[in-house]
């Protein structure tokens, strides 16, 4: 893929948040790239500062929150040089669904006035149009009769269905960018296997780019073309997902593959050692030595910079040094 097919780029992003125990450095130069039309995934144990990316893109960053250095590109323009087009962005070119869609609805207002509200505020149509736009969203997002659903409150849809309306919503401002925050883990398999599958299909049918969040290689290997691992605030390998499970470079992306139960495996299942460190006091050099089989000296003390290894598979990792 070239360089033009870049929709976002988040580069050495670092991010504090100021707490009354300390500084929490809950990013540590993370960077990634999403082309258009592609679903890219952001993996990682919790902690690992998954949310804390995804809500910079979007500048809802809590108020503690302190953007120390970094860039983030979408289309090509910084956002964060640039507050004012932050704010258009919010729901404009970039639409966020998230894990407990109960919580993300209104509980007061009904699904159809809810929808109509946000396709009202982005575009200049009237409220009957507004509303016939709604009852389409409703019908591509996989809802029966959805001019029935219209007039049901939150609490009258399942879970499943609930984020299926979120999603509507999510597309009524025609984003390019879907952020995906683990939508699928407050819902039961069957389900969860039908919202991947929607949004599978709105991928294709409108070529946006998904960012999908997930702690779950299952889900990964289901739905995107790309995946970053990250730890403890770093990003420790990208590729592509085949290139991922079927040649993990990192030792941790190795640990956390070893540790997945999978069918007609005997041998006991790795457990990375050790636990995840503290933020308010994560380890020099490479955040990983201290739980690290490979652990070297260099690696207490010099932070691994991101190496090309193979065509679009990059490794933050000392045993893959620039020209070693
Ligand atoms: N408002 C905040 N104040 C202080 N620390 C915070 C705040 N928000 C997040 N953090 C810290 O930032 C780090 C990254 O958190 P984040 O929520 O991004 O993790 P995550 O990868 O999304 O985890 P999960 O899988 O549990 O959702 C964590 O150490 C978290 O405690
Ligand atoms: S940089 Fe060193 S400690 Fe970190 S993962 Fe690589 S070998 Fe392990
Ligand atoms: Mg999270």
């Amino acid at each position: 893929m070239s360089q033009n097919d870049v929709l976002l780029s988040v580069r050495d992003l670092v991010i504090h948040f100021v707490t009354y125990d300390g500084i929490v450095k809950a990013l540590d130069g993370v960077s990634f790239d999403i082309y258009r039309g592609e679903v890219f995934g952001l993996i990682g144990e919790t902690g690992c500062g998954k949310t804390v990316t995804s809500l910079s893109i979007l500048g809802l960053l809590p108020e503690n929150a302190r953007i120390i250095s970094g860039k983030i590109f979408f289309k090509g323009e910084n956002l964060l040089e640039n507050p004012e087009k932050l704010r258009g962005i919010r729901g404009k070119g970039i639409s966020m669904i998230f894990q407990d869609p109960a919580t993300s609805l209104n509980p007061l207002y009904k699904v159809g006035d809810q929808i109509t509200k946000v396709i009202l505020t982005h575009q200049n149509v009237s409220k009957e149009k507004a509303r016939k736009k709604a009852i389409n969203l409703l019908k591509s997002v996989g809802l029966p009769d959805p001019e029935r659903i219209m007039n049901f409150y939150p609490f009258e849809l399942s879970g499943g269905m609930q984020q299926r309306v979120m999603i509507a919503i999510a597309l009524s401002s025609n984003p390019d960018l879907l952020i995906a925050d683990e939508p699928t883990s407050a819902l039961d398999v069957t389900v969860q296997a039908q919202i991947l599958d929607l949004l599978k299909k709105i991928r294709d049918e409108r070529n946006i780019s998904i960012l999908f969040i997930t702690h779950n290689f299952g889900i990964v290997a289901e739905i995107c073309d790309r995946v970053g691992v990250m730890y403890a605030g770093t990003v420790v390998e990208i590729g592509s997902v085949e290139n991922i499970l079927s040649n993990p470079m990192h030792p941790y992306t190795k640990g956390l593959l070893a540790s997945i139960p999978m069918p007609g495996r005997r041998q006991k299942l790795a457990i990375i050692r050790g636990t995840i460190p503290s933020l308010l006091d994560p380890p020099p050099g490479c955040r990983f030595h201290p739980r690290c089989p490979n652990a070297m000296d260099i690696c207490r003390k010099e932070k691994p910079e991101s190496v090309e290894v193979e065509d679009g598979h990059f490794v933050a990792c000392h045993l893959f040094r620039r020209g070693m």
